[in-house]
């Protein structure tokens, strides 16, 4: 579907940022939200002679906000076989995603202004939707010495990272803690004790012993999550967890954030909805880095997603080449992919009353947006009309053969699982449409 402007009548639409959640019209023109409102129609204020404008029936279809991923791998630079700009942000769009970040785990890693620099010009040719990159925290993410924060942030970085790997001496978070501040910028902690994890390849305990591998215990991560809480609440600087997997840890931050810690926790959506025994049957589709835990993590992360401790769902969408994959377990890279899943299995938790829907569309949208400190995630008036329309109804069969990643190691493979996406646009842009599934439903002006 192809038009300057568009006209969205009928539409559900949930928008947690600004409280809305009915059916409505929604106007876009130049490329932002001109007005919400129960009725626009006909035309809402366009008039003939004005740029064209599509008007786009969604009776019985939902509207939300363009998801917002905090953690995303992209490959770029260096790891194209694994991923590329377009077929990561591709990926993103089929799923809902207008706004993601790339983690800086690259070849070279993002740990110098030039490489962002260069990547951001990638971006702006190659990529479908809004890319934000996040820097390393050391350089070469070895965890020796600083990498230049500020002049990172100035070349576009908005939050550092060593993701893939800990910063293991304490001295050197805590002034990483501290650099950041001074740039606006959270500092997004990997919680692993490198030592207590070494070796491992998935939860330590019965699956581990049954595999005949070595076991990552929960202690590796939460250890980390101490250390983390005490050096945030030290320096006062923002600190945000990602991809969060045990109980324990959960209950740290939501004491720390009690007690007015300044930190944020994310989750993603194969530690929600999977446990320690997938791996039995997915080999190292199942393999990711925290390993997927017990019943009962599982189960205290979706309590996270109710009572607010959980700030955002992410992706932590990995991907890694099928020969990479096809390795022994004990070899085959640590990561899943999750840009074309993360919606529909949230939306599972919601058919399931694990969580409302509102509260679903909070942790993929405005939620993650504020964790970053990011101008989306909302459909404010005024505001850039990133959306992405969903039929919620629509069930099918998850087929990874079919993903518009390039990467296919996928845990939710062959799941029968409901909400397609049918339309995303970025900026007022159509970036992915399904099968041209509104063609029926629109009339031109
Ligand atoms: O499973 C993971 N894969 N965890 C990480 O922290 C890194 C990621 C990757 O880059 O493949």
């Amino acid at each position: 579907m192809r038009a300057s402007d568009f006209l969205f009548t009928n539409a559900l639409l949930v928008d947690p940022g600004t409280g809305t959640f009915g059916q409505r019209d929604l106007l876009v023109r130049d490329g932002r939200v001109e007005a919400v409102a129960p009725s626009l129609a006909p035309y809402g204020t366009w008039k003939a002679g004005d740029a064209p404008l599509a008007v786009c029936d969604l009776k019985g279809y939902y509207l939300f906000p363009g998801l917002v991923d905090i953690h995303t791998h992209l490959r770029v630079p260096g790891q194209e076989h694994k991923e590329t700009l377009a077929s990561g942000t591709r990926a993103a769009s089929a799923g809902g995603f207008t706004s993601v970040l790339t983690m800086p785990n690259t070849n070279p890693c993002l740990d110098r202004s030039s490489v962002i620099r260069d990547l951001q010009k990638r971006i702006a040719a190659e990529a479908l939707v809004r890319v934000y990159p996040v820097g390393a925290v050391t350089r070469g993410q070895k965890g020796r010495s600083l990498a230049p924060l500020e002049a990172l942030r100035r070349a576009g970085a908005v939050a550092f990272s060593d993701d893939g790997r800990p910063v293991m001496d304490a001295s050197l978070a805590m002034q990483a803690m501290q650099k950041a501040a001074e740039t606006g910028c959270p500092v997004i902690s990997h919680c692993e004790d490198d030592r207590l994890a070494r070796g491992g390849v998935v939860q330590a305990g019965e699956i581990a012993e049954q595999l005949g591998v070595k076991g990552i215990p929960p202690a590796a991560e939460d250890v980390m999550t101490a250390r983390d809480l005490v050096l945030a609440s030290d320096t006062g600087a923002y600190l945000h967890f990602a991809h969060v997997s045990t109980a324990k840890s959960l209950d740290m931050i939501r004491s720390a954030k009690d007690r007015g810690v300044p930190v944020t926790a994310e989750v993603t959506p194969h530690h929600l909805a999977l446990d320690a025994r997938a791996v039995l049957r997915l080999g190292s589709n199942a393999k990711v880095n925290p390993p997927l835990r017990t019943e009962h993590d599982r189960l205290a992360l979706q309590e996270g997603l109710r009572d607010g401790t959980v700030d955002a769902v992410a992706s932590d969408h990995a991907p890694h080449h099928p020969r990479e994959k096809a390795s022994p377990l004990t070899e085959a890279p640590f990561g899943v992919i999750g840009l074309e899943t993360t919606l529909p299995v949230m939306l599972s938790f919601v058919e399931q009353e694990r969580i409302g829907l509102a509260r679903a569309i909070e942790l993929l949208t405005v939620g993650p947006a504020r964790v970053m400190g990011l101008d989306a995630g909302t459909l404010e008036t005024g505001g850039q009309a990133d959306l992405v329309i969903v039929d919620l109804d629509r069930a099918f069969q998850v087929d990874a053969g079919l993903f518009l990643s390039k990467a296919r190691n996928c845990p939710f493979d062959g799941w029968s699982l409901k909400g397609r996406t049918l339309l995303t646009m970025v900026g007022g842009r159509v970036v992915y449409e399904r099968e041209e599934s509104l063609r029926g439903r629109t009339t031109r002006q």
